[in-house]
């Protein structure tokens, strides 16, 4: 058998990409990875095969390059302008999705015999709490567990460890739609705060100053997935388990300005657009009113529509970035989902734990996108109410 080899053979034609215009998009109400600004998608299409006039692409790049360099730099500038972040705090571009710190918190801060305490709102809460069980001692001051997680406790009323090394609570609850609306004073000041923002990260100012960490996963309001975010008080690195992986030791990234590795460079360049088109918006006290007005209007559709969809979580602690509900009719779950998707209204299913519909409703969905939902909301009340 002979095999000859043709240039006619060898020869590919390039992939044909059928041009895609903001009237093909879908409004997309995924929990994560979720909605990006069009702009910002724009923005990056056309660097993609040429960034700037350096003759390549972000993704090319060497991460100890200038031109990368110029990136992460301006990419955390601009998130310590957004959230305000003094010098006491070093900024972490890290991999490995908030998971990996739920073990990277109790290895740095901790040692193994460590009391640290956790408030556990939802089930993030609870993989945070059970993965840090591994690496120190946590004890569960309060679960709303027994409520289906629809609550957050009065601070007043817990019992914190006063000699707790941190106090843990995620700040949003991504697949129960609970969000703390001002936070707990941990009861020694020797206690550090320790919030999982993944959720709602960049959706409203935080006084970054109540926290000793707070860490974010990129994929829901800030980039795509395969950056996490780590803003931590420069007094708390340092401290790490002698068994800690080099991966997850704060004081290697922060004395390595997130470069100890290869760092996820295309995932910050992508951050670092999103942290630029918030500033251009105004910044987090202007992005913040457009997502209570979006919010507002999909938990008023939902309260005012006489039961037929309900949404369980206490009112005071409703997320601003994710809105679960069911049906009354609960058979006509699989029918709503189904009819709003061939409406160009996708991911409105709840999560496999929880069932009903969620609508994430992050920073880069447009109000257009909430007011088409609500408007079909009625309409699929109307005709099967
Ligand atoms: C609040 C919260 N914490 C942690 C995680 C886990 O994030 P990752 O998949 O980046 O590890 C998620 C993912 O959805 C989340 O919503």
């Amino acid at each position: 058998m002979s095999i000859t080899c043709s240039a006619a053979a060898t020869t590919t034609t390039p992939l044909q990409t059928p041009s895609s215009t903001s009237s093909d998009r879908v409004f997309n109400f995924a929990a994560g990875p979720a909605t990006l600004p069009e702009n910002v998608l724009q923005k990056a299409q056309a660097d993609l095969v040429n960034w700037r006039g350096s003759g390549m692409s972000v993704m090319e790049m060497s991460h100890r390059g200038k031109e990368f360099l110029s990136i992460i730099q301006k990419a955390e500038s601009d998130l310590r302008t957004l959230l305000n972040i003094s010098e006491d705090y070093a900024v972490l571009f890290l991999q490995g999705g908030a998971t990996t710190q739920f073990a990277a918190i109790p290895l740095n801060i901790c040692t193994p015999d460590d009391a640290v305490d956790y408030i556990v709102t939802g089930s993030w809460g609870d993989k945070a709490y059970k993965e840090a069980a591994k690496y120190c001692k946590p004890n569960v001051i309060w679960s709303g567990k027994s409520e289906k997680y629809t609550k957050i406790p009065n601070f007043d009323s817990l019992e914190q460890n006063p000699d707790a090394k941190y106090l843990h609570i995620c700040a949003n609850e991504t697949i129960h739609g609970v969000e703390f609306k001002d936070y707990p004073t941990p009861r020694n000041e020797k206690t550090i705060l320790v919030a999982d923002m993944s959720s709602n990260f960049c959706s409203k100012p935080v006084d970054v100053s109540k926290f000793g960490i707070i860490y974010a996963g990129a994929q829901k309001n800030v980039g795509p997935s395969g950056v996490t975010i780590v803003i931590i008080r420069k007094d708390l690195i340092g401290n790490a388990q002698k068994s800690t992986p080099v991966m997850l030791d704060y004081k290697i990234h922060a004395e390595n300005n997130s470069l100890y590795n290869t760092p996820p460079c295309y995932g910050i360049y992508m951050c670092g657009l999103v942290f630029e088109d918030l500033l251009d918006q105004g910044g987090l006290a202007e992005v913040e009113k457009k997502n209570k007005k979006k919010a507002e209007i999909l938990y008023d559709a939902i309260d005012s529509s006489n039961g037929f969809y309900r949404c369980p979580v206490e009112k005071s602690v409703r997320s601003l970035m994710n809105v679960p509900f069911t049906l009354a009719k609960p058979e006509l779950e699989a029918e709503f989902v189904k009819t709003a998707a061939g409406e160009k209204m996708v991911q409105l299913k709840g999560h496999r734990s929880v069932g009903g519909m969620r609508a994430s409703i992050y920073n880069a969905m447009p109000l257009a996108g909430v007011e088409k939902l609500v408007a079909f909301m009625k309409d699929f009340q109307a005709k099967h109410g």
